[in-house]
């Protein structure tokens, strides 16, 4: 990854843009793709192209690619799907680099052929396609809208790709009614070759854009997206709304763009690692999007809020710990510091309530107070409306005292009230000062800032470098012993056998070669064998029946469970021979299993997957119904870290289970992580195996380990 291609830095900086398909007719997408880039003020050249020659808005239209006497760099396709394939070769002969495919046709229809052909064709001479069926690209670099979108594009700093056309036109016009300026927009399509992290890899250097906001339906190469936009978050806020949350939703998207969306669950926990921040909504992201572009970074968690209204200080309050704002907290600093302006009535706790008949000069004043202090590092200003508030005067400050300090410390305007309150947050908003005109609103903007600093802090400690196997997610770790060798001779015996599965005693012998604790257990074939091992594993144990022809152990009266001495197991096995062959007398028995029997625990579940479309998973929950039923489960893209690893565990709604409740005493959530890493290692380190399962690992109090109680494997057939 060092940065865009060259083609991908002409898409967005174009020498010259040919308009194939160019129309004389006002009512054609061809001709307003060439209105476009005339009213955009585009600063390179534009060359209509038409076999019909001509004119058209003045510019002198070339018959053919082939006619044109200066570098293209952007050849817009606007001409039926029919024909897009015959012009590829006409514009490779003109040496353009980049083909910008509007039309639509392809692959959204089921014609993959085709797109896949014209892909090919442009590829065979080093160019790329963006698209097909998309609205276009518009770059504020070179002023350069060549789209079939709104004529006015308000260039600024926000950075548009979406991969739905109609939701990309419709934010064209949206951003520019919130004051939002956008720096680039570029429509995606089919993503038949250029993609999000192709667009990505240049918007992350590009010192216009500061903030990346993305519309997704579905993920291609995940395993690539996740790694630029680990690159990208470290250097700028990356947005994203993901179409598909609901399971009605995913459906409408996999029929929309005929991709695979994956397990909203796993992308949702893959963004976060990647430090993404995802919106439940546009006018969401809209939000964020303006106040991170008009705010600096906060220096530290501590916010304070000042308000005139007690209510509203409670509502900001409860949106801070939604949002994960942390509010300043040392009652003793913040009387020093605001007791002079807060009537006796009003409260300096903060919310620093300055009460109803609050001035602007108090606000002022508080707020300056707040700048100056060092401890607080982002502030949210609550107006709310009252007969004392003159809004002329409070405008005034807020811009004139306020706007330069906004490169200080993040603050947040809220203006709540009737007209001339939103009137006044209008004013304001168009002078790029981050104004809200409701709480919950601001509160999950600066919450975004936060996640956003939260990332960057922990990825300035602890660098993503992988979660060793026997690491415990705090102080020096040892690496464990993994036996290689066992694990590929266990597989290949399966390969070999034509399974894509692992057997029970396979897996048990594959978790031990892991280093994975399981319950110990041997098979015997005579009683005194059962004897000696029960003897060896301790008591109580269980005993099983293990007969490839006995598939339900229990119906064939082939398992004894909580046998506590020599006595019990004499008795159990005979009886379970018995039993078996009266079930079937034709089974043929092995032998019969002596298990450790596995005391109650805390049932956890740890998985790894090859998933298609981000690579290898890694999976941490709560066994049992909190599983199945509340899918309280947390996902992250191995590798991880011991802290990523320690994430994952503590951010399920149950981890207070863990932790213990009610007197009972914390797990041992170290050797959870423990486990966690070993598994990732053998995802990792074993190409063949697609999907491990440990369900349930049975956790005991801390320091005193887990046991793998189950375990299911599934491996890749040979060859594959
Ligand atoms: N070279 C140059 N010009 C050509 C060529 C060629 N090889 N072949 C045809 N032309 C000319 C035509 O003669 C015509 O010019 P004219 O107006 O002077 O006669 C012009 O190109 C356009 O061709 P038409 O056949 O008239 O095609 P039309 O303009 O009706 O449609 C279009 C072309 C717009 C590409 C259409 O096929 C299409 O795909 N429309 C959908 C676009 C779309 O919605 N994209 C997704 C956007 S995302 C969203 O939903 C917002």
């Amino acid at each position: 990854m060092d940065g865009p291609s060259e083609n991908i830095r002409l898409l967005f900086e174009p020498r010259g843009v040919a308009v194939v398909g160019a129309s004389a007719n006002p009512a054609k997408i061809g001709f307003q793709v060439v209105n476009n880039l005339r009213a955009g003020g585009y600063q390179g050249r534009i060359f209509p192209v038409n076999p019909r020659g001509g004119e058209i808005l003045g510019l002198a239209v070339y018959r053919s690619l082939l006619d044109i006497d200066g570098p293209v760099d952007i050849a817009c396709l606007v001409i039926p799907a029919g024909r897009v394939l015959e012009v590829v070769a006409d514009c490779a002969q003109a040496g353009v680099k980049n083909l910008v495919v509007i039309t639509s046709g392809f692959a959204e229809i089921g014609n993959a052929e085709l797109e896949k052909r014209i892909v090919a064709a442009a590829a065979a001479h080093g160019m790329r396609v963006l698209g097909p069926n998309i609205f276009g690209i518009y770059s504020s670099n070179c002023r350069m809208n060549a789209t079939f979108g709104p004529k006015d594009i308000k260039p600024g700093q926000v950075a548009i790709i979406t991969q739905s056309g109609a939701i990309g036109v419709a934010m064209i016009g949206k951003t520019a009614t919130e004051n939002i300026g956008l720096s680039a927009i570029v429509s995606v399509g089919n993503t038949s070759d250029i993609d999000e992290a192709d667009l990505l890899e240049y918007l992350i250097e590009d010192q216009t854009t500061k903030i990346i906001l993305m519309y997704i339906e579905g993920v291609k190469d995940g395993q690539r997206l996740i790694q630029v936009l680990n690159k990208a978050t470290r250097e700028k806020p990356v947005i994203v709304i993901k179409a598909g949350r609901s399971q009605r939703g995913a459906v409408a998207v996999a029929s929309h763009t005929g991709s695979l969306a994956g397990a909203d669950a796993i992308f949702d926990d893959i963004m976060r690692q990647c430090g993404v921040l995802r919106a439940e909504s546009i006018q969401e992201a809209l939000d964020w999007s303006m106040f991170l572009s008009a705010v600096p970074q906060p220096k530290g968690e501590n916010a304070v809020i000042v308000t005139n209204g007690g209510g509203m200080g409670v509502l900001a309050t409860d949106a801070c710990e939604k949002f994960g704002v942390e509010l300043y907290a040392d009652i003793d600093t913040l009387d020093r510091v605001f007791s002079g302006f807060v009537p006796a009535f009003g409260s300096t706790k903060n919310p620093i309530d300055l009460t109803g008949g609050a001035t602007v000069e108090d606000y002022a004043a508080v707020i300056q107070a707040s700048l100056e202090q060092e401890e607080f590092h982002s502030i949210l200003a609550l107006f709310c409306e009252t007969a004392g508030l003159d809004e002329e005067s409070m405008m005034r400050v807020i811009e004139e005292k306020f706007l330069a300090s906004l490169t200080i410390k993040p603050i947040v305007f809220i203006l709540f009230g009737g007209e001339k309150m939103e009137r006044c947050a209008q004013e304001l908003a168009r002078k790029k000062i981050p104004v809200f005109t409701e709480v919950v609103s601001a509160v999950s903007a600066l919450g975004a800032l936060y996640r956003g600093f939260h990332h960057r802090v922990s990825y300035q400690t602890m660098p993503a470098q992988p979660l060793p196997a026997g690491s415990t997610g705090s102080g020096p770790v040892a690496e464990d012993d993994f036996d290689d060798g066992v694990v590929e001779e266990i597989i290949r015996g399966a390969q070999a056998d034509g399974r894509s599965f692992l057997l029970a005693p396979e897996a048990s012998a594959l978790m031990q070669a892991a280093n994975i604790p399981m319950p110990r257990s041997r098979v015997a074939k005579s009683l005194a064998e059962a004897e000696a091992f029960a003897e060896e594993i301790g008591y109580p144990v269980v005993m099983k029946i293990v007969s490839k022809d006995i598939l339900h152990k229990s119906d064939a009266g082939g398992v004894a469970l909580d046998l506590l001495d020599r006595t019990e197991v004499l008795t159990a096995y005979q009886a379970i021979e018995h039993n078996c062959r009266v079930y079937n007398n034709k089974a043929r028995i092995e032998g019969i299993e002596v298990c450790q029997m596995v005391r109650p625990g805390t049932e956890t579940i740890i998985g790894a997957q090859r998933n298609k479309v981000f690579g290898p998973v890694l999976m941490f929950g709560l066994g049992g119904i909190y599983v199945e039923v509340m899918k309280d489960v947390s996902f992250r893209s191995l590798p991880v870290n011991p802290r990523q690893a320690f994430e994952m565990v503590s951010e399920i709604k149950s981890f207070p289970l863990l932790m213990g409740v009610r007197g009972e005493a914390q797990k041992d959530i170290p050797q959870i992580i423990a486990i966690m890493g070993k598994i990732s290692k053998l995802i990792l380190r074993c190409q063949e195996i697609t999907d491990v399962e440990v369900n349930p690992l049975m956790v005991y109090r801390r320091g005193e380990g887990c046991l793998a109680v189950d375990a299911r494997i599934l491996i890749s057939k040979p060859g594959r």
